[in-house]
């Protein structure tokens, strides 16, 4: 399957069952916004759930927050938010078309062949990285890079836009009542660092963990959840002594990649992307990239961001930021080491991984599947009960199944159909592991278990259901 038609029925598979809609899809939607159906939004929190546990639970010295989606206006003046956090944009004069520059010369470079297009991209970065509008201005028109809409190289000049939203607090329309929505969760962590580290007991090195919608007006907003105007981050901000923070970004490149790992995707489908030109914040920063099915692209950022936030946010509120380290008795402001991965993308991600179709055909019989492959613990539904008839007492003991494994992880019933029909639903919906229950359960108290991946079944008791499946389920 050519990976643009696997992304394109990927799109078609998650609205047709249920993982994700365009939003006010009624009134013909809104561009790059999505809502998530009853399996996405199951698929989404499973995922939220097991870096939630990664990340606090599993670790002795990360907490977790939930701060608010607003903040003091200041707060984005400090971050350097509201100064610097734009994009360089060009239009065409023609088609009123206006693109994200590094994305129309990648989108170029593409169609190229791979030495020339590694060179585009080279010179890209470099002039990127500089500051040089006007250099990428000559880039794209030497190269007579053209508007997809007017098909004309009619540019405008380079020039930056901010990506935050904003909007007013309170009644009165002010310049001082306007307020960002956050464009990153991070600043919410920064702004109750004292908070945390004071009331928690916090002993450096130490983290602070959340997830939360963030929102930023992407301009060139494409490639289904993997750009949105409106995502989740699940983000973590590290603590450090200054000085330590490039054994502790190397640390948790480590650790994140072995979460990546940790869930089932081969190593050959990721690498790491070392950023050339840095953000306003860091010192250190590189992406983890994972092989979608429009090619390599970020998926997490690891960003050494210096002591910048908590010296700015110190500056600006006029408020102490230290830190007292007794075992050098000593006050300092920490560095950062921060962790941050689009939930979204990372759906995203889990999607294409389990994506698969399977050409099921035998000598004869013609037959194929879509299964969705998830590692069971994130499956949105983990058990299918199916008795095999709708009578002879058969529907009763499955639902006392049901009544037995609900409290513990999510199931489904259903009577219609045939067997065959059902499971090819539960596959598509990428549930590991069916039941069913027949005559032969009457006599012997045994089931049918069948397995998504193999579609094997067996035969096992009834009774070990639950405990089989938690153990299949479990998350660590
Ligand atoms: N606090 C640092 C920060 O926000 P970022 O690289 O801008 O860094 C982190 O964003 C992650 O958030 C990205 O790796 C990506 O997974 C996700 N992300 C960023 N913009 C996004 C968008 N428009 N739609 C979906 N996910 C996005």
């Amino acid at each position: 399957m050519a990976n643009d038609n696997k992304l394109q029925n990927i799109i078609a598979h998650c609205k047709e069952y249920g993982f994700v809609f365009q939003s006010s899809e009624i009134y013909d939607g809104l561009s790059a916004v999505y809502d998530y159906g009853q399996y996405g939004s199951e698929l989404k929190k499973n995922i939220r759930d097991y870096w939630w546990k990664s990340m606090t639970q599993m670790q002795d010295n990360i907490v977790g927050i939930d701060a608010a989606i607003f903040m003091h206006p200041t707060v984005w003046k400090a971050s350097g938010h509201v100064d610097n956090f734009s994009d360089p944009m060009i239009d065409n004069k023609d088609s009123q078309k206006r693109y994200r520059v590094d994305h129309l010369i990648e989108g170029f470079a593409e169609t190229l062949d791979k030495e020339k297009g590694d060179a585009l991209l080279q010179q890209m970065d470099q002039l990127l990285a500089a500051n040089d509008f006007a250099g990428i201005k000559t880039l794209i028109t030497d190269n007579k890079i053209n508007c997809g809409v007017s098909g004309t190289c009619n540019w405008t000049d380079v020039r930056q836009f901010n990506l935050m939203f904003s909007t007013e607090i309170g009644s009165v329309a002010e310049e001082a009542n306007v307020i960002y929505l956050r464009p990153e969760t991070a600043q919410g962590i920064f702004v109750n660092f004292l908070n945390v580290q004071k009331t928690g007991r916090m002993k450096i090195p130490f983290g602070i963990a959340q997830t939360g919608k963030a929102f930023r007006n992407e301009i060139v907003a494409r490639g289904f959840i993997f750009r949105m105007r409106e995502f989740e981050q699940m983000e973590m901000q590290f603590f450090v002594k200054p000085g330590t923070q490039k054994e502790w970004y190397e640390h948790w490149k480590e650790t994140r990649m072995k979460w990546h790992l940790s869930l089932g995707i081969s190593p050959d489908k990721y690498k790491f992307h070392d950023h050339v030109k840095l953000a306003h914040y860091a010192d250190m920063a590189c992406d983890i990239e994972y092989d979608f099915p429009m090619g390599f692209k970020e998926v997490e950022g690891i960003h050494s961001r210096t002591d910048f936030d908590l010296k700015q946010h110190q500056q600006f509120s006029g408020k102490k930021l230290t830190y007292f380290d007794t075992d050098i008795n000593q006050h300092y402001v920490p560095y950062v080491v921060e962790t941050s991965i689009g939930l979204d993308r990372t759906v995203m991600m889990i999607l294409s991984e389990a994506y698969e179709e399977q050409d099921l055909t035998t000598d004869d019989k013609p037959d194929s599947r879509v299964v969705l492959r998830f590692p069971p613990m994130l499956a949105p539904i983990k058990l299918a009960v199916l008795p095999l008839t709708k009578k002879d007492g058969l529907p009763e003991i499955a639902r006392d199944l049901i009544t037995a494994c609900k409290p513990h992880f999510k199931c489904f019933y259903e009577e219609k159909d045939s067997i065959g029909k059902r499971y090819r639903r539960q596959d598509a919906i990428g549930t590991p592991f069916c039941i069913t229950i027949d005559h032969q359960t009457k006599e012997d108290q045994t089931v049918t278990i069948r397995y998504r991946d193999s579609m094997t079944q067996e035969r096992i008791s009834l009774a070990s259901v639950k405990d089989m499946i938690l153990d299949k389920i479990k998350m660590f």
